[in-house]
């Protein structure tokens, strides 16, 4: 028996492109692992009215984590236009994926790492290396969402909040409400973890990024929960900003930047924002991260435009691998991959086309398991 089931869920658009490349390097690290496939994405909506089918939960639950390639999420609108004729109007609603099995497997926290490797010629600068641990699970995320406001949900609020006052005149249909929900678990779990995450590789400063001085009562728990926190770990600095400063911050002084954590929405955006610091979404990996599971998944989309083209940078899902290794605990394999990615990206002979090269997808990870 192989040491590690891994399910194996390229998705939607460029998902296959990347995880053939990933293959190629795992087989040449030779990891003891068996594979399995498993159906997930927007075909399955079309067809199934389901995106992600139990069948695929299955699999997931058989195995130790799942490397996942990328997917299409659409709003619910047009997500309905394209089910198959047979299956419209019968209620099926479209959610994402991800965000269900993030949501479904408990991965609380999401580990973005962004890091300017040398020879870069898209890095911003060279000096940056950030890691964002973005809360996962909760949040704006949550899916609780009312359009129209539900008349007891309005009768509600209107009791219990004076601010909700001023919108009583507004027709129940003219309201939307999502609802940001933040639990101190979720808050102390992904604050934690990066505390740990400091700790074990001994960055000095963590920045949480929120909103308290405006949105109170959720970004308030979080940073409150994060100074409690801050003090079992002396060597470690808190650092606070305001999400919107943040953005203005990672423009100007990136480098001085380490560790960065934050609720779902706002880490969402602040990791786009940290990837084009260090060469794009072709170079943004991630981790989903649960105390019994975890998904790996490079940061960026499908870009369906790209499908099956073998256009698009690999490095980003590469990247994901060695996510992937570390989590196993195997370290050797983890360094030996992201020192073959490093030379590669230095040496720059090998470079698809966002980095002005015309290598394949392909072609960049056997230039990568050349190196390993
Ligand atoms: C990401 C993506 C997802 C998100 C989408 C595809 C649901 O943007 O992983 O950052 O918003 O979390
Ligand atoms: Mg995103």
């Amino acid at each position: 028996m192989a040491k590690y089931k891994i399910a194996w869920l390229p998705g939607d658009g460029i998902g296959n492109d990347v995880m053939e490349a990933a293959k190629i390097v795992l087989d040449e690290l030779n990891l003891d692992a068996e594979y399995l496939p498993g159906d997930v994405g927007w075909e399955f909506w079309e067809k199934e009215g389901n995106p992600l089918p139990d069948r695929t939960i299955k699999i997931l639950k058989e195995t130790d984590c799942c490397l996942f390639g990328a997917i299409t999420s659409k709003p619910k609108d047009e997500a309905e236009k394209e089910l198959a004729p047979e299956l419209k109007g019968k209620g099926y609603v479209y959610s994402s994926p991800i965000v269900r099995l993030r949501q479904e497997f408990k991965l609380h926290t999401n580990l973005r790492p962004c890091k300017a490797y040398k020879g870069n010629p898209l890095n911003y600068r060279d000096d940056i290396d950030l890691v964002v641990f973005r809360e996962n699970t909760e949040g704006l995320y949550s899916g609780v969402e009312f359009h129209p406001l539900p008349k007891d949900v309005m009768d509600s609020l209107l009791k219990n909040h004076p601010k909700m006052k001023r919108f009583e005149e507004t027709p129940l249909k003219d309201i939307a409400l999502s609802c940001r929900i933040f639990t101190r678990k979720a808050c102390q779990s992904v604050v934690r973890q990066a505390f740990k995450y400091a700790e074990k590789y001994k960055r000095n400063s963590i920045t949480i990024i929120e909103k308290p001085n405006i949105i109170r009562e959720t970004s308030g728990l979080m940073v409150r929960e994060a100074r409690k926190i801050a003090s079992e770990y002396p060597g470690t600095e808190l650092w606070e900003t305001n999400i919107d400063a943040m953005c203005m911050w990672l423009v100007k002084n990136p480098q001085i930047y380490s560790v960065l954590v934050s609720s779902n929405m706002f880490g969402d955006i602040v990791s786009d924002l940290c990837a084009q610091l260090i060469g794009g979404l072709g170079f943004a990996s991630s981790a989903n991260i649960g105390d019994d599971y975890a998904l790996f998944e490079p940061t960026h989309g499908s870009a369906p435009k790209y499908a099956g083209q073998y256009k698009v940078n690999p490095m980003a899902m590469l990247l994901t691998v060695k996510l992937m290794l570390d989590h196993f605990g195997e370290e050797e394999l983890a360094q030996r991959l992201e020192n073959a990615i490093a030379r590669v990206i230095e040496e720059g002979k090998v470079r698809t086309y966002d980095l002005g090269g015309t290598a394949s997808t392909l072609d960049v990870a056997r230039e990568v398991a050349r190196k390993i």
